[in-house]
């Protein structure tokens, strides 16, 4: 059995019963990769007394890091787009004239699976760097199915090259392809849901999403694609009311989605619905941000219901080109009011909470020996601080790494 003791920490636990679950001159006893205790050091049971000790010099340990949605996995970029944005073009409009979204799926359908692993590979860097452990990344650029799978056999690729989880989710209701430009009707069922049963059939798929707004799917769609999504006993998520309020969230409540995710345009029923169907609400401020947007989703509403927020990057080429879950966290806390807790519950338990997964984003025995050691001493620093990496070390399933 390997053990691993690690004394003089601020641990943040983020256990529900208190402020980040803080836990003073705290200890962490780690056993074959796992939690097997954690409280302070005065306390320590006698069974760890005489394990040699790893000192964290009185540094803050957390949970490491959940990026619960990305579009990691992609060909090409949008620098231009951005320009055409700051010239005055909109993101709708951009969309509507063939650019967008439908750009990277040009650039991500010539790529190789290879060309899409190397291309990812300093994201996820970037992203393992500040303290991420597990990770979602998307398909939804491919929209044929080859090329759906492409993407998911890509994704499935980083997660063996790095130490990092990762699991994947079928996006192929992200937008209508050319070659089914005007039948969104004819792409969902000849093309998603069919790509989507291959694509489980491989092995390749974790969640099913989709976009429901008025540049992508209408809701009606999306219920043929969870539909399809529940025949194959596969949990669903929804990017919803992201730029206008088109009824999605109702829709995955429906569906018991694990989360939906954008919501700036939520109401408070749709709040409502989210507390009864026990679904996470995703906290994506790098799209605010990008896309100029000034309907904050809303955070009290979430808060008076009692949906868990979750803070994640959206990192994609288009409309979140951030690659920083610790500015992700920042800017939830500055442009949405989250508090610095919220936002670091945000990006570990519930973060962990929206992809359905009950051993990782805690410290506490039992649970997967994820963690992030970071120069500071206490957890508000972390959403604090932009522009700069606070991390020490980080723990992968008990191993440094
Ligand atoms: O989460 N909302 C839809 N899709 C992605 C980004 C799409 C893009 O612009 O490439 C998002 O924002
Ligand atoms: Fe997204």
């Amino acid at each position: 059995m390997t053990t691993t003791l690690l004394t003089n920490a601020a641990v943040a636990a983020m256990t529900p019963e208190s402020p980040y679950g803080l836990i003073a001159d705290g200890a962490i006893a780690i056993e074959n990769g796992r939690i097997a205790w954690t409280g302070a050091r005065a306390s320590l049971p006698e069974r760890w007394m005489n394990e040699a000790e790893h000192d964290l010099g009185g540094r803050l340990v957390t949970p490491s890091l959940v990026d619960c949605h990305t579009h990691l996995v992609f060909g090409g970029n949008r620098a231009r787009e951005f320009e055409m944005r700051l010239e005055g073009a909109g993101y709708e409009e951009i969309a509507q004239s063939g650019g967008g979204i439908l750009s990277t799926v040009q650039a991500t359908r010539a790529a190789s699976e290879e060309d899409l692993v190397e291309a990812a590979l300093p994201r996820l860097d970037a992203l393992i760097c500040e303290g991420v452990s597990t990770i979602e990344i998307k398909s939804g650029y491919g929209l044929d199915q080859s090329s759906e799978l492409k993407m998911l056999r890509a994704a499935r690729q980083l997660g063996k090259l790095r130490p990092v989880r990762v699991f994947t989710s079928y996006l192929g209701a992200h937008a209508v392809p050319p070659e089914y430009s005007g039948d969104a009707d004819g792409y969902i069922d000849e093309v998603c849901i069919p790509a989507l049963r291959e694509a489980e059939k491989q092995g390749l798929v974790d969640y099913v999403d989709g976009f429901c707004e008025r540049i992508a799917f209408t809701p009606a769609q999306i219920s043929r694609v969870f539909d399809a999504a529940r025949s194959l006993e596969l949990p669903v998520r929804l990017h919803a009311e992201q730029l206008s309020w088109q009824g999605g969230v109702e829709l995955a409540a429906q569906y018991g989605a694990l989360c939906v995710d954008h919501v700036e345009y939520a109401k408070e029923s749709d709040a409502a619905a989210m507390a009864g169907s026990g679904s996470v609400a995703t906290l994506l401020p790098g799209a605010f941000y990008t896309l100029h947007e000034t309907q904050a989703p809303p955070v009290d509403a979430f808060r008076k219901h009692g949906v868990p927020m979750a803070v994640a990057t959206d990192a994609n080429p288009g409309s979140s080109p951030l690659f920083s879950p610790l500015l992700a966290m920042n800017m939830a806390c500055t442009l949405f009011g989250t508090t610095p807790e919220e936002a670091l519950r945000g990006t570990t338990l519930n973060a962990a909470r929206a992809l359905g997964l009950k051993d990782t984003g805690m410290i506490a025995p039992g649970m997967r020996a994820d963690l992030a050691v970071w120069n500071a001493s206490h957890p508000a620093e972390l959403s604090y601080m932009f522009g700069f990496n606070l991390l020490h070390e980080r723990w992968f399933e008990g191993v440094l790494s």
